[in-house]
């Protein structure tokens, strides 16, 4: 009786479950029908082109990952989870209600921005408070993140359905006013859950209770930090005065974007490695980080093309009307939560019976399995092509087995990426680096994003080609995963 009892998890995880599962509601939801609204010039929406579109989509997607970093700052500096994640609701609801409002150009950005904050309060802070639910760690906070993920899936499965539906065949502001209904329901229960199933925790923000680092140290840390955000505001001047970027476009913008994401995460890196008085074990564990980080952006720059380039694809090119009834295009997207929700479970258990034969994957071998899906994924893209350049439709089983094949790769990153991320970072650098985790998130989105501004209606005949090109890189970095996966272990210094 008393095993049964501690096997259960505490209330306070359904609290969080069914919040996140909301904010996730509105997130996706609103994201399915994000790309068809920036291209259509019909029924209300902004008419850009694929290029504008795609540009603004990935600028959007990548924002609302890389403003976890502050997002998780305020929390642990200044507010503390709980009321990061009340505001960050408060906030993304905002968003969404300004997005219901049809109006110019300039209340949809606003709209979008709002709710980009809103989510770089709430998603980092909401995800470390499952954590804090199990400070003993072990398979049951891991069993606890796996319920959790659940949530999220069930989250985008509802969001998608509905914010699809509502916006595709109402309207596109009815779509997003019901993501901010969405929201509501998380709000309201958060308030009231949180206040009583997860009493004294994030209350207190955890820099106040922590006082290893000394104030002399704090200050240096500033000086460089302003240093460094000095630096990157004078490239990016030179990079816009000598013409290389163009920052008034969309396109330009996403690039530049690109670039600092990219600088950011490159000095962060090379800072702790060689600045951060690392032991030698340490310092391999930072690369093996390095190279994850590297691999799960790239895993994320194709898998997040369900809002780009595929779902122009299910749009335009595939045959959606099963009996007589046009399925929405953006229902589509719904194939990876649902995927998800019947396949994790599958996964875990896989991967437990693997252990008790002692044959469980390494961590770089899941990833290479993870990127090698998801480059078959893309060659199955290039067949689906094939046929649309010929004018006719594709049947809807390519992007179904696509999205299979996406999501038992990520089954096989993203759960166990993020515990492999905080089991890897040396303590002090931990919470800093579940931020880069975020940022090779953000660096994906937007690379999913830029990639499918060549999906343009004119230049159909290049897909094929560019699905190819997503295919090849991620299979073949996948490939090289799996050849040197055993040095990749052995730097990992026994943690697996
Ligand atoms: N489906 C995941 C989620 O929304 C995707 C994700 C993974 C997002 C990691 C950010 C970071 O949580």
């Amino acid at each position: 009786m008393s095993a049964q009892i501690s096997q259960k998890h505490p209330t306070g995880l359904y609290v969080l479950f069914f919040a996140e599962m909301w904010e996730r509601f509105s997130y996706y939801g609103m994201r399915a029908i994000l790309l068809l609204f920036l291209l259509d010039a019909v029924r209300g929406g902004m008419g850009m082109n694929a290029g504008e579109a795609a540009a603004i989509y990935g600028l959007y997607t990548a924002s609302v990952y890389l403003l976890t970093l502050p997002g998780g700052w305020l929390a642990d500096n200044i507010l503390g989870q709980k009321k990061a994640i009340w505001y960050g609701g408060i906030v993304i609801m905002l968003g969404h209600i300004i997005l219901a409002i049809p109006g110019g150009s300039m209340l949809f950005f606003l709209g979008l921005t709002t709710v980009a904050v809103g989510t770089g309060l709430l998603k980092p802070n909401i995800s470390s408070i499952v954590g804090e639910l199990y400070p003993e760690g072990g398979a049951r906070r891991d069993a606890a993140f796996s319920i959790f993920y659940m949530g999220i899936n069930l989250g985008s499965f509802l969001g998608i359905a509905i914010v699809g539906y509502l916006g595709e065949r109402v309207s596109w502001h009815m779509g997003f006013g019901a993501a901010a209904i969405g929201m509501l329901l998380g709000l309201i229960v958060f308030r009231y859950g949180s206040a009583r199933y997860l009493q004294g925790m994030g209350d207190v923000p955890p820099a106040r209770i922590d006082t290893a680092e000394s104030n002399a140290q704090k200050g240096a840390n500033k000086r460089l930090g302003y240093l460094f955000i000095g630096a990157l505001v004078v490239l990016l001047i030179v990079l816009q005065t000598s013409g290389v970027l163009d920052m008034t476009t969309a396109q330009g913008l996403a690039k530049g974007a690109g670039i600092i994401i990219v600088i950011i995460s490159a000095s962060y890196f090379l800072f702790i490695l060689f600045a951060g008085g690392l032991t030698r074990v340490e310092q391999h564990r930072v690369v093996v980080l390095i190279i994850l980080f590297l691999a799960i952006a790239l895993f994320w720059a194709g898998y997040e093309q369900a809002g780009t380039s595929l779902q122009i694809f299910a749009e335009r090119h595939t045959q959606r009307v099963i009996g007589g009834w046009e399925v929405p295009s953006s229902w589509f997207q719904n194939f990876q939560p649902t995927f998800v929700l019947l396949f994790a479970p599958v996964l875990a258990s896989l991967w437990i019976y693997l252990s008790s034969k002692n044959l469980n994957p390494s961590i770089p071998v899941k990833f290479a399995a993870g990127l090698i899906l998801l480059g078959l994924s893309f060659f199955v893209m290039v067949a689906a092509s094939n046929i649309a350049v010929t004018g006719q439709l594709a049947s809807p089983l390519f992007l179904t087995f696509t999205y299979f094949l996406h999501t038992i790769g990520e089954l096989c990153v993203s759960p166990v990426g993020l515990s492999s991320y905080t089991k890897l970072a040396p303590k002090r650098y931990v919470s800093q680096l579940m931020g880069i985790w975020f940022v090779g998130a953000s660096l994906g989105n937007l690379i999913a994003g830029i990639f499918a501004g060549g999906f343009d209606e004119e230049n159909i005949m290049q897909m094929p080609a560019l699905f190819n090109q997503v295919a090849i890189v991620t299979t073949v970095f996948g490939f090289i995963l799996l050849i040197f996966w055993k040095p990749i272990k052995g730097w990992m210094g026994g943690i697996s």
